[in-house]
């Protein structure tokens, strides 16, 4: 990734970007033979919005809902998977943790079919843009953005991985009344974890203690995620786990950018239920 030029890190799928390393086109193909189970527990979430946060949540939560140990090491994202990955994951044994950072109508079919449950982590715009910024800047298989103000830009314009953050919105807030779509933000779960993941344990079916959810909790704060990802993500662990708080936008915003971003979001959200969660 070092070596590639930064103009072919990224490439256009049906007008969305994708990162060609992690995310090739066979990746997107490979997906039409996935198929989805009615108890496999689906993480969905734009890029920066807490993903690999609820990844560890609820590996926790199935092993101690389930009484079967998760594999760490597995990344989730069905878009990362490949042919091979996709043919080993038909076999693997129930309840399958999988993810996606794809807009939900680009997720296969199948797991609206199946009735799968999806979690969805959603964050403020702001915050996930400047979480977004600097992983851009860290991430080897990501271009390195010329400036804050240019990465803003693309952001707006959805010209970054994965495409539009107010597209993707758009798009949940429609499937809000789906019982099988839960949809959690960033801000909830810093303020009360313990809650959150009652709430998700709950959603999922799995039947978790009081004391269960505390001990879950108490392990995934920022700190104490942070730590223990010395050990699992080795130098990743610094890309993954940068601040972890609510409102750095304002280090990072400018006058005109964060009023423009308001008026984005009044235009697009306001009104709306899921605009009424994504508060700041
Ligand atoms: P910041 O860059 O603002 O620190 P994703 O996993 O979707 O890529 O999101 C990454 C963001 O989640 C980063 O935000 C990261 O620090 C934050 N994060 C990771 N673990 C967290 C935790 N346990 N609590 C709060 N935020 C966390």
């Amino acid at each position: 990734a070092k070596t590639m030029k930064e103009e072919d890190k990224l490439y256009r799928h049906d007008g969305v970007l994708y990162p060609v390393i992690m995310c090739p086109p066979e990746n997107l193909a490979a997906l039409e033979n996935l198929e989805a189970r009615p108890d496999d527990v689906m993480l969905v979430a734009y890029p920066k919005c807490g993903f690999n946060w609820m990844v560890a949540v609820l590996r926790k939560i199935i092993t101690a809902g389930s009484g079967r140990e998760q594999d760490a090491k597995m990344p989730p994202l069905i878009e990362f998977f490949g042919p091979e990955m996709v043919q080993l994951m038909s076999q693997a044994p129930s309840p399958r943790f999988l993810g996606t950072h794809m807009h939900p109508d680009n997720i296969p079919a199948t797991f609206t079919d199946k009735k799968t449950k999806m979690l969805v982590i959603f964050r403020n715009p702001k915050d996930t843009a400047v979480s977004f910024y600097h992983f851009s800047v860290k991430n080897p298989v990501l271009p390195t953005p010329e400036s804050w103000d240019k990465f803003y830009a693309e952001y707006m314009s959805g010209d970054v991985p994965w495409g539009s953050y107010f597209d993707h919105a758009l798009a949940w807030e429609k499937r809000l009344d789906d019982p099988n779509v839960m949809v959690i933000t960033y801000e909830e779960l810093k303020e009360d974890l313990f809650k959150g993941v009652q709430q998700i344990s709950r959603f999922f079916s799995f039947d978790l203690s009081e004391e269960q959810a505390q001990d879950i909790a108490q392990d995934s704060t920022f700190s104490a995620m942070k730590e223990s990802s010395k050990d699992s993500h080795g130098p990743m662990s610094s890309i993954f786990f940068r601040k972890g708080e609510v409102g750095d936008w304002k280090n990072h915003f400018s006058e005109a950018q964060s009023k423009q971003m308001d008026a984005e979001f009044e235009k697009q959200l306001a009104g709306t239920r899921l605009g009424a969660k994504i508060k700041y």
